[in-house]
């Protein structure tokens, strides 16, 4: 009796957990479906979209919805912002603001961290780091910042999305090795299927190496998203 109890229980907590896994599965695949479809409606659709005002306002807020429930987001969100809240960097660059990205400055302590926020668009200022936010190219942050001013710049979603060509990436790379102390660390974010692997980028091969922060590996990749994450430390 008392095995066949066990055995029942056993039975009915594995079937709840099967369930579980099955929704999970099909919320994931849901978003996965929603970020393609919307992907492929950008690229082919985005400029008709982008005529008027109130389209492009809806479209953008749609977008947002979208990524901010993809699971890279919500990786950067749960382990990579608490791990850079650990490290007590003393300045921080967070590359490119979008309404979706707004806030991010606020997971470091500003007891610890000063955190900047740049773009190129000036229309996105309102989503920057309040009283610490700057218009500015990547690839010319030297015009905005001193040497080795950041501990940490992190660059997620600026390549592919604006900065595309290799020149323009080596460009960028540059530009933050000039603004990054020696070891310093740069975090890069980007879409498989929209640009290249960092890593090949001859800016990187000279002067960054393949890094860890708090033991978080140095390249994320993710099973239903192209998004990767991979972390690089300047060369002393
Ligand atoms: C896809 S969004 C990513 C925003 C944010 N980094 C995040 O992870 O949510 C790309 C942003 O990069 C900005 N951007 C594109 N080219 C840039 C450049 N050359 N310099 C600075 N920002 C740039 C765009 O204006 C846009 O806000």
């Amino acid at each position: 009796m008392k095995y066949t109890n066990a055995w029942l229980q056993l039975r009915k907590r594995n079937a709840n957990q099967l369930a579980h896994e099955r929704l999970s599965l099909s919320t994931a695949n849901l978003w996965l479906f929603l970020h393609r479809a919307a992907d492929a409606v950008d690229r082919q659709f985005g400029w008709a979209l982008r005529q008027t005002t109130a389209g492009e306002r809806g479209w953008v807020l749609m977008l947002d919805g979208i990524v901010a429930r993809q699971t890279d987001r919500r990786y950067l969100r749960d382990t990579i912002l608490p791990a850079l809240r650990r490290a007590k960097l003393s300045r921080a660059l967070i590359v490119g603001v979008r309404r979706y990205s707004a806030g991010l400055e606020a997971a470091f302590d500003p007891a610890e961290t000063e955190c900047w926020t740049c773009d190129i668009d000036p229309a996105v200022e309102l989503f920057g780091a309040p009283g610490a936010h700057v218009i500015q190219d990547v690839r010319s942050l030297d015009q905005s910042f001193p040497p080795g001013f950041f501990d940490l710049v992190v660059l997620n979603g600026v390549f592919g999305w604006g900065v595309d060509k290799t020149e323009d990436m080596n460009a960028a790379v540059k530009a933050i090795q000039h603004v990054l102390a020696p070891g310093g660390y740069l975090l890069i974010g980007w879409n498989a299927d929209r640009t290249e692997a960092p890593d090949t980028l001859t800016s990187i091969a000279g002067a960054f190496a393949p890094a860890n922060l708090f033991g978080l590996p140095h390249r994320k990749s993710f099973s239903d998203v192209t998004h990767v994450y991979a972390w690089f430390r300047k060369s002393r």
